[in-house]
């Protein structure tokens, strides 16, 4: 990263601010909503009969929520900080600048609203019906012109390779939502895609897994490759690296859709592709993580101390131990047993809240004093609690899915002598349910968490202290 000493630049803050708060918040409520859908699953009841707190329609809003509403937000802060800081200028783009912003709060709001009163395309990842896939489309090729348009106006001569990853995934995301919400209306509130079938099944998984490679992954990289060597005061261990990184995971993820898809309709050879290319994956993946730990080489005692750099560098190894689970259960024989049951819960969690959580919580502790002009974050002591509170949650949740998820893999197969099923499917549920309990409990630390980092980001922002050094030593 370039060196500067000069504060003069006069960067766009308001926007990351703005963004930055909304991630803590839409964090709270995507892992509420979370909670409430583990406890259904405990106490049905919990629905009291009303249509729109069934399971069937909170599921879909805690995804949207945690996905759209937090995770998005996060690299919607963390982009535009980034992009501004490593090209020496502000952003550009005017009045769509703000309406990223707002237009995005809309997107959230609108889903917030239509999910649960049913309104859906039934796509998993892609719910919202197509007016609201309208404003996304919209507000998304604003923030790729502010984006890129950054870039152009850059005072560096290099592109950062966080922007890179950044630009990568807002341009992948851009086709992916254009062409899987394809449809035709039929009212304001009903489409029909407009792919038959199998071909639909295609789009929505090509969609569907690269959500998870380009904006679960490729955006959360970009804040790595910055916040961490930031937070460790360290140049990234290897810029190369960096650059092969990039390119193999973007060639790769491209093609892995089909895992989603083993023994459907699919014609078998695709469902091979995506096998191997999610084998494969595994390489790139594990160069990255790789990548972002050594950052820390020669600098491993600041793990004691700083609450921070835990979590960008736990969440590192969230992200290699999802990206060996991946590739594993993309094998097809892995994927027959663990295909429909708690296994991939659990894989989805390891990622979420291990990877996508952990490093966007690091990642927003170094920026809430950065753009609010604080020294510091008020308590470093409370980042330590909720460092701790969220991993003992993310450990009791995966744990609990992964034991739970075998087991119902082994159960469902399992025949006698007969060829007679040995168990019911509803002995499979009696026997998962201490597991649902114990991801409950899980998810309760992991709301608690966030709480507290409500609590210490708005005492960060309302404290009277300045700093008129922060941008001097970050620039
Ligand atoms: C090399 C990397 C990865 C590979 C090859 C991979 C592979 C897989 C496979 C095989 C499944 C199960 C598909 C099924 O049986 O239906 C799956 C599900 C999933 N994975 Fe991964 N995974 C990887 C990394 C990640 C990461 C880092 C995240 C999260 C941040 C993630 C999020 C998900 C989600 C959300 C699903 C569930 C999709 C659904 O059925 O709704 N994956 N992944
Ligand atoms: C308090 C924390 C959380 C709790 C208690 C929680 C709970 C749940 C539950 C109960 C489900 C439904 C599982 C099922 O249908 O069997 C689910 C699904 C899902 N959650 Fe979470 N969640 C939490 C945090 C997150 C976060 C932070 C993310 C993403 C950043 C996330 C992403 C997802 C995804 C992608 C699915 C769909 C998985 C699939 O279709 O296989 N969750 N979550």
């Amino acid at each position: 990263m370039s060196q500067s000493t000069t504060t003069e630049i006069d960067y766009n803050y308001k926007v990351v601010r703005q963004f930055t708060v909304m991630t803590v918040i839409w964090g709270i409520v995507g892992t509420f909503v979370g909670v409430l859908i583990a406890a259904q699953l405990i106490w049905p009841a919990l629905n009291f009969e009303t249509p729109w707190l069934t399971y069937s329609r909170l599921r879909p809003l805690h995804t949207n929520a945690v996905i759209f509403a937090f995770g998005t937000s996060a690299l919607f802060a963390t982009s535009y900080y980034v992009v501004q800081r490593t090209c020496k200028t502000t952003l550009f783009g005017g009045a769509l600048v703000p309406f990223t912003f707002w237009g995005w709060q809309a997107v959230i709001v609108a889903a917030a609203i239509t999910l649960p009163l049913g309104i859906t395309s039934s796509k998993e990842y892609a719910e919202l019906e197509w007016p609201i896939d309208i404003l996304i489309a919209l507000v998304w090729v604003s923030y790729a012109i502010c984006f890129f348009g950054t870039l152009v106006k850059r005072k560096t001569s290099h592109i950062y390779v966080a922007n890179w990853f950044f630009g990568g995934f807002i341009i992948t995301v851009a086709v992916l939502h254009i062409g899987n919400s394809m449809a035709l209306p039929l009212t304001l509130t009903k489409s029909y895609s407009i792919y038959p079938g199998a071909i639909d099944a295609m789009m929505q998984w090509w969609y569907g897994h690269n959500a998870v490679g380009f904006l679960l992954t490729a955006g959360f990289l970009g804040m790595m490759y910055y916040f961490v060597p930031k937070q460790a005061e360290r140049p990234v261990y290897s810029y190369r690296l960096s650059i092969v990184h990039f390119w193999a995971l973007v060639s790769l993820y491209i093609w892995a859709g089909p895992h989603h898809l083993h023994y459907t309709a699919l014609p078998d050879w695709t469902q091979s592709v995506g096998m191997v290319m999610s084998v494969v994956l595994f390489l790139p993946s594990w160069g990255g993580m790789i990548n972002g730990i050594m950052t820390l080489s020669g600098a491993w005692d600041k793990l004691r101390s700083d609450p921070i750099l835990r979590f960008l560098i736990v969440s590192l190894s969230f992200y290699g131990m999802s990206t060996f689970e991946g590739p594993m259960m993309a094998i097809k024989s892995v994927n027959a047993l663990s295909h429909y049951t708690d296994w991939t819960v659990g894989h989805v969690h390891s990622g979420a809240l291990g990877w996508v959580a952990m490093i966007s919580i690091g990642s927003m502790y170094y920026l809430i004093p950065a753009v609010f002009n604080k020294p510091k974050m008020y308590s470093i002591k409370l980042i330590n609690v909720h460092f701790w509170m969220h991993t003992t949650g993310i450990v009791l949740y995966i744990v609990a899915m992964w034991i739970s998820g075998v087991m119902q893999g082994l159960m469902w197969r399992a025949v006698n002598t007969d060829g007679t099923l040995t168990y019911s499917f509803v002995e499979s549920l009696q026997a998962s349910y201490p597991f649902y309990t114990m991801r409950f409990i899980g998810g309760c630390f992991v709301v608690a968490g966030f709480l507290l980092m409500a609590y210490n980001m708005f005492k960060t922002i309302g404290s009277k202290e300045e700093s008129m050094q922060r941008d001097a030593v970050t620039a």
